[in-house]
């Protein structure tokens, strides 16, 4: 949008303010006053959050100021989505433009230039193959959108083939796909879900254990199945990597049987040290549908032109926030211009780092740090005996020492890093590791 002198100059005011309220604190609440927030919160939810975390909008790179004045590091980011940090003035400018326009949400019917700018520059940065997009709100969104274009071409068939572990969100449909009963307790069962075991880095024999799961399942049921969806790094299971030699085999053994492959890349999109873990692992001639999600703030569906859904299929009220999409947009232009990608980018080098202190934690307390994976700024670690109780205690004792975490998998479970990878210092990297250091002796 195209503004007058005094919103140019109102702006500039505002962006000062805002750079100087990030330095000198806000107001707070009393920390009695935030804790009854919190439990509100849990009375209205009926359940407690899991981390005593209110924020209080003030934020700087990877630190975080609590309602109650304190300030915090975040390496849980949301579960991945504030991947510039707090209050990163660039993202903050983009936003208050965004906000200053006739319109709060935008939608598949009516919608304004930011849907036509972030389609474009997501398009523009696709991976080959990938002809068309669609916008929407959440991962589960996305992702329901893909299986419903996947089966409209697969002649309705419904099976889905799936890795061990795995997460695809919380919708009816997706809940049935993912690896955890837990998150399905008292639903029904509609259609047939199939799964492989994921990459295990332990085993030698896992490619040749997941291929013949996958001839098998294609062999008894291969009629009646729409598609293999994958994370290529796996996320809630706790950020587990495989090679590209694992998947290949795999997507050979789909594509003889007409099964579409679908990546799921809701956690992995602008993390790995590509935009897309497809072309981190050069899987993109194999890949039929892609959904992406959390840091653009947004989701889409990428998909081929076989994939082109029949008009009525997938659609919906809301494309996104205005804000959303405009600050999307940035986040996906900053990331492709400013050096975080490729194998000597910033998110690589941070890798390098992370790896770097796990390492020396291991060797410190031995026997309390173990089995160091994931990839670029998605990085995890075993504490302990990894068990959840143990795990969680641990992310309890870091958060009261100032450092938040977030875990994944679940017996045994392990630390998820989310690395604020657009804005932290590698002071921040080393002051977190302090942290760690301190909540392990
Ligand atoms: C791989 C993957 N798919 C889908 C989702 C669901 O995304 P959302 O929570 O935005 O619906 C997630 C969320 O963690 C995810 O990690």
């Amino acid at each position: 949008m195209n503004f007058g002198l005094k919103f140019e100059q109102g702006l500039r005011l505002m962006l000062d303010a805002i750079g100087e309220a990030q330095d000198s604190s806000v107001a707070p609440l009393a920390p009695q006053q935030m804790a009854l927030e919190l439990r509100t919160v849990g009375a209205m939810r009926g359940r407690m959050p899991l981390l005593p975390y209110m924020g209080s909008g003030v934020g700087r790179g990877a630190r975080a100021m609590l309602a109650d004045g304190r300030w915090v590091l975040d390496f849980a980011l949301g579960v991945g989505v504030h991947f510039f940090g707090h209050g990163n003035l660039d993202l903050i400018e983009t936003a208050l433009r965004a906000a200053a326009s006739d319109l709060v949400m935008q939608g598949n019917l009516i919608f304004n230039r930011e849907y036509y700018l972030l389609m474009k520059t997501l398009m523009q940065h696709a991976p080959r193959g990938m002809d068309h997009c669609w916008l929407s709100l959440s991962g589960a969104d996305a992702n329901e959108n893909a299986l419903k274009m996947i089966r409209q071409k697969r002649e309705a068939r419904a099976g889905v083939i799936a890795f061990t572990g795995c997460f695809h969100g919380r919708t009816s449909t997706m809940a049935e796909i993912t690896d955890r009963p837990d998150y399905r307790g008292g639903q029904p069962s509609t259609f047939p879900v199939h799964l492989i075991p994921f990459h295990n880095r332990h085993d030698p024999d896992s490619a040749k254990l997941a291929l013949a799961a996958l001839r098998e399942v294609i062999r008894v049921h291969g009629d009646s199945i729409a598609t293999f969806v994958v994370e290529l790094v796996q996320g809630e299971a706790g950020f587990i990597s495989a090679p590209r030699d694992f998947f290949v085999p795999l997507f050979d053994e789909c594509r003889r049987a007409g099964i579409a492959i679908w990546a799921d890349e809701v956690q992995t999109f602008g993390r790995t040290g590509e935009l897309f873990a497809t072309t981190m692992l050069d899987l993109a001639d194999y890949i039929d549908v892609i959904t992406i999600g959390k840091l653009f703030q947004g989701s889409a569906v990428l998909f081929r032109k076989s994939f082109a859904p029949d008009a009525g299929l997938i659609s919906g009220t809301f494309a996104g926030a205005t804000v959303a999409m405009a600050v999307g947009r940035r986040i996906i232009e900053k990331l492709t211009s400013e050096g975080y990608l490729g194998r000597a980018g910033r998110i690589k080098q941070l890798e390098q780092m992370t790896h770097s202190h796990l390492e020396y934690l291991s060797r410190k307390h031995p026997g309390k740090i173990s089995e160091p994976d994931g990839v670029g700024a998605m990085i995890s670690f075993r504490v302990g005996d990894g068990s959840l109780k143990t795990t969680r205690a641990f992310i309890d004792k870091c958060f009261r020492a100032g450092l938040v975490l977030y875990y994944g998998g679940r017996e045994p479970a392990c630390i998820r890093l989310f690395i604020p990878a657009g804005d932290v210092t590698e002071v921040e990297l080393a002051e977190a590791f302090e942290i760690l250091d301190r909540c392990l002796s």
